[in-house]
């Protein structure tokens, strides 16, 4: 979501005239996009402007700093309040303030706006994408939270929820697809909710998919309170809507899901998960757990663990409960859990889950995937790496393949994280065959 909004940030600055600078260290102007999420995602903007104002103490006197984001809405006294740390703060809703409050600092005074909005989307704004690779991009779709999670910060920075209207969405996927790009993904807090004058997320995506049935449709986060059968048929329907799901279950026990205000059973959600399953065989799915909230047991985090080898995951966000101001959890419940017992659950979390990961891509040794390219491989220039539909990272030789190519490849060996495979030929999705596809939905041989 950050990433999607620097972009937007970074359309309005460009519009303004202004230019990305060769490093950080020689820019005039400099923006930290921050995160509230937990209490390490904020010490690292600490030090990242603490770093800033020390390149403006040698060299860079007259360099703005301004604070993005979430952090900017939470704690905005306490960053005009350090000295020379920060010019200009602006919560997630003001980025088009930006020129106005860029005009204050200049006559010498800070600027703030952390004015939430109830309908700001920046729909009319293009993105500008100059850090991307050009093959895969992120849409916002909505903006805003309205679920009240009790751990969660987020409806208190990012405001009301609200969607963005379904045209200039599939006018920017268009448009994305005229200029190359292969893969999107809609973004929002909880996209299930979607909702433009009665269009549903559903709709939304069917309509996504036929802009350019080359175009492979993403999306995130999906909240498992309302998921419908029908958003179910469609992904496994549409070709080009990829077999991938992300959502978040945050604990395996009720009782501790009832605390964290999330509105559904253990049952409940492993029964969604077997629709998930059923409706779209081959599906991979994916999560975010919490361990260590305020009151969990022993025999609680036990049940996480169980849930998570019951879904068997393909890939899972784990993290220790971080207590957020201004959150119900804060107000209601201590936050009793001992910093090493949250850390040993924590560690006994990401264990489990390498175990699964690394049993699951076992199974894909001698399938076919079709592979999107995205780029070079990180590890070695003589290969390219790429996503299956499932979203599992591939490295395959290089051949005469090129970034935004769908590459068909046969899966032969795996590391801890990727998948390495075997480059057959181009491919399209169109043109990746139904019994292909009817291989991957197969149940594996395990071995
Ligand atoms: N502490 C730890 N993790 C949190 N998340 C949200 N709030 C907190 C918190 N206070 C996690 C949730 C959410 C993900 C984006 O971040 O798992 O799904
Ligand atoms: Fe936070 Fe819950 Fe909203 Fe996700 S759904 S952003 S965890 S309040």
């Amino acid at each position: 979501m950050n990433f999607s909004d620097s972009e937007i940030v970074n359309s309005i600055m460009t519009d303004q005239g202004h230019k990305a600078a060769a490093s950080p260290e020689q820019a005039d102007i400099v923006f930290v996009n921050t995160c509230s999420i937990r209490d390490n995602a904020e010490r690292k903007v600490w030090d990242r402007l603490k770093y800033f104002r020390s390149v403006r103490n040698k060299n860079q006197q007259d360099q703005i700093v301004g604070v993005l984001g979430c952090m900017a809405e939470r704690i905005r006294e306490k960053f005009l309040d350090e000295e020379k740390l920060v010019d200009l703060v602006v919560g997630p809703d003001a980025y088009r303030d930006i020129p106005n409050l860029l005009a204050q600092v200049d006559d010498g005074r800070k600027a703030v706006n952390v004015i939430l909005s109830l309908e700001e989307t920046y729909a009319d704004i293009a993105p500008v994408r100059t850090t991307g690779n050009g093959v895969t991009a992120f849409v916002s779709i909505m903006r805003g939270c309205d679920n009240m999670c009790s751990f969660c910060v987020v409806p208190f920075t990012r405001g009301r929820e609200r969607s963005r209207s379904i045209d200039s969405i599939l006018d920017e996927i268009r448009q994305l697809s005229e200029n190359g790009y292969r893969e999107v993904t809609l973004l929002g807090q909880n996209v299930n909710s979607y909702n433009d004058n009665g269009t549903t997320f559903a709709e939304l995506m069917y309509r996504a998919s036929l802009v350019d049935p080359e175009m492979r449709i993403r999306f995130s986060t999906s909240h498992p309170k309302d998921f419908p059968d029908e958003l179910l048929s469609i992904i496994n329907e549409r070709p080009n809507i990829c077999n991938y799901i992300h959502i978040p279950a945050q604990s395996g026990n009720s009782e501790v899901l009832k605390r964290m205000r999330r509105p559904y059973t253990r049952e409940a959600y492993l029964s969604l998960i077997d629709r998930m399953k059923e409706i779209i065989p081959g599906v991979a799915l994916s999560t975010d757990i919490i361990t260590g909230f305020c009151g969990e047991t022993e025999a609680q985090h036990e049940d996480t663990l169980s849930l998570m080898d019951i879904v068997r995951y393909d890939l899972a966000y784990m993290f220790a409960y971080s207590e957020r101001e201004r959150t119900l959890a804060h107000r209601k419940f201590e936050d009793d859990i001992p910093e090493e017992v949250k850390k040993r659950r924590l560690s006994e979390i990401i264990e489990l889950q390498m175990r699964n990961q690394a049993a699951l891509n076992r199974e894909e040794i001698g399938r076919t995937h079709l592979v999107l390219v995205e780029g070079e491989s990180k590890r070695n220039a003589a290969q390219l790496s790429g996503r299956t539909d499932t979203n599992k990272m591939v490295v395959f030789d290089r051949m005469d393949y090129q970034p935004g190519e769908y590459v068909k490849v046969r899966i032969t060996d795996r590391t801890a994280a990727t998948l390495k495979g075997k480059p057959l030929g181009r491919s399209s999705i169109q043109a990746f065959s139904q019994s292909e596809y009817a291989d991957l939905k197969a149940e594996p041989v395990r071995v």
